[in-house]
Formats: structure tokens, sequence, C-alpha cells
């Protein structure tokens, strides 16, 4: 596991995005995990003024999201579906016919789960996946629980993620209660991961995910185990890690 330390969130954007930008490179038609949350916002926007200087192309790449929540559809300003597009689809040359997440307006969640395990397979897998950590150490929607989840699932989120993203709704009320995420096993099946994470909020959960007991009760800790992992953090997410 390699860390790198950075000063603040916009210098933490810059290094996350060049690594994103080294893969897109060296693979121009590579399959891009990405994640949604404020962690990844820098980043993006980074990637977007990469491209803009005529440093990245996008024209080959292929995107499959984490997750998405269950009864928001692509139009519903809270969706990720929206979200990848304003932070940063429109703003780039990719296809969208090459961006994928899952339908969170599916009338059959099985169904959908089994066909975006499918579609990734179909891909050839996911060469580079970014992923941030939520507050109790969930990657994607996989919630602490007593066994790791494997597949792409229908997930119910518990009270303390609805209540840290709340803000980005009018109210808790308002927060889906559920959400279809990559499992486990899909996020370990890839081939390089990229873990973002930033401020004095995340120094916790970052040292019991990186250095604590690999345990389902703390979802990101199974990335010890992964053999590929990048973690891009400011101070203050490392705050409570010796390097
Ligand atoms: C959400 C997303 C996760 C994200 C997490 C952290 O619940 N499903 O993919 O990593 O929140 O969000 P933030 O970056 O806003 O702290």
């Amino acid at each position: 596991m390699r860390i790198i330390k950075t000063k603040d969130k916009s210098e933490l954007g810059k290094e996350a995005a060049g690594i994103i930008a080294a893969q897109i490179k060296a693979k121009p038609d590579c399959v891009l995990g990405l994640a949604t949350g404020s962690s990844p916002i820098e980043t993006y926007r980074e990637l977007i003024r990469l491209y803009q200087n005529g440093a990245l192309d996008f024209s080959h790449v292929s995107t499959v999201n984490l997750d998405e929540y269950l009864g928001l559809g692509r139009e519903d300003a809270q969706s990720y579906y929206c979200f990848m597009n304003e932070q940063l689809f429109r703003h780039v040359n990719i296809k969208s016919e090459n961006t994928n997440i899952p339908d969170g307006m599916t009338t059959d969640i099985e169904r959908e789960c089994l066909r975006y395990e499918a579609l990734i397979e179909n891909l050839g897998g996911i060469d580079l996946q970014l992923l941030g950590i939520g507050h109790n150490g969930h990657i994607g929607f996989n919630e602490p629980s007593e066994s790791f989840s494997t597949v792409t699932h229908c997930v119910d989120l518990k009270p303390s993620t609805i209540e840290a993203n709340k803000r980005f709704f009018d109210s808790a009320n308002d927060v889906p209660r559920q959400a279809i995420s990559m499992g486990i096993q899909t996020i370990l099946n890839e081939g390089k991961i990229l873990l973002i994470a930033s401020g004095p909020d995340k120094a916790a959960i970052l040292r019991e995910a990186l250095l604590g007991p690999v345990t389902p009760e703390v979802p990101a800790s199974i990335l010890q185990l992964h053999n590929h992992v990048t973690i891009v953090a400011d101070e203050a997410a490392l705050s409570e890690i010796a390097l």
C-alpha cells in the first residue's frame, strides 16, 4: 500500500488526478471506476483542467460508477447520475454511452444488479477504481455489517450515512433509504485502487481502516488485503497515522 500525503484538499485533487491521468495515458481505452461524494470533486476539477489544456483525451475511456440511490431518476439533481454529469462528464470528451451508473429507477433490483455486474465483466474489469471513504468506513455504499458483501447488490443505508449525506438534500427525510452498490468483491477484483480522503473528520476512520483489524465492521479495512492500493490523503486526514 502506497500512501501519499498532501498539504490540503486542492493538492490532493492534483495528485489523484495525476494518477488517473497516467492510467488514461498508459491505456487510452481504460475502464475507470468512479466515485461520488465531496471527496472527488477537486480530482474531477483537475481532470477537467488537464482535458481543457489538451493533456487528456477521454474519447476511448469507459467509466463505471460505484453506486446510485434507489428511487432517484437521472433528472434528479441529487442522483449520482446528475452529480457525475455536473462534476465531470459534461466537461470532457467522454462518450455518454461509455459511462455507466446503476439505474436508480429500476423496477427489478435483482436484475439491475446482475446487469451491472455483467457489464463490468464484459468491459474486461476495472483498471483503476477511485474510492472515497464514509465516516463509518463504508466504500461505495457497502455499509458496516457482519460479513463483507460480494457483488453488486441493494443496500439499506445506515442512519449515520443518511445523516452524513443529508447535506446534499433539503432534509434527512429526502435522502433515499436504499442504494445499489458494487459489492466489496466487485471492488477487490479491480486492478488498481485509489482511495482519497481529506479533512480532520476522516482521520479516525482512516486510521481504523488502514491500521486496525480487517473486519466487515469497517468495510474499507479489506483494502489492506489488496495488492495495489494507493491512498492519497491530506495532512488532516492522516493526522492519526505516523508516516
Ligand atoms: C457516499 C458515497 C461514497 C463516498 C462517501 C464519502 O456515501 N456513496 O462513495 O465515498 O459518501 O463521501 P464524502 O466524500 O462526501 O465524505
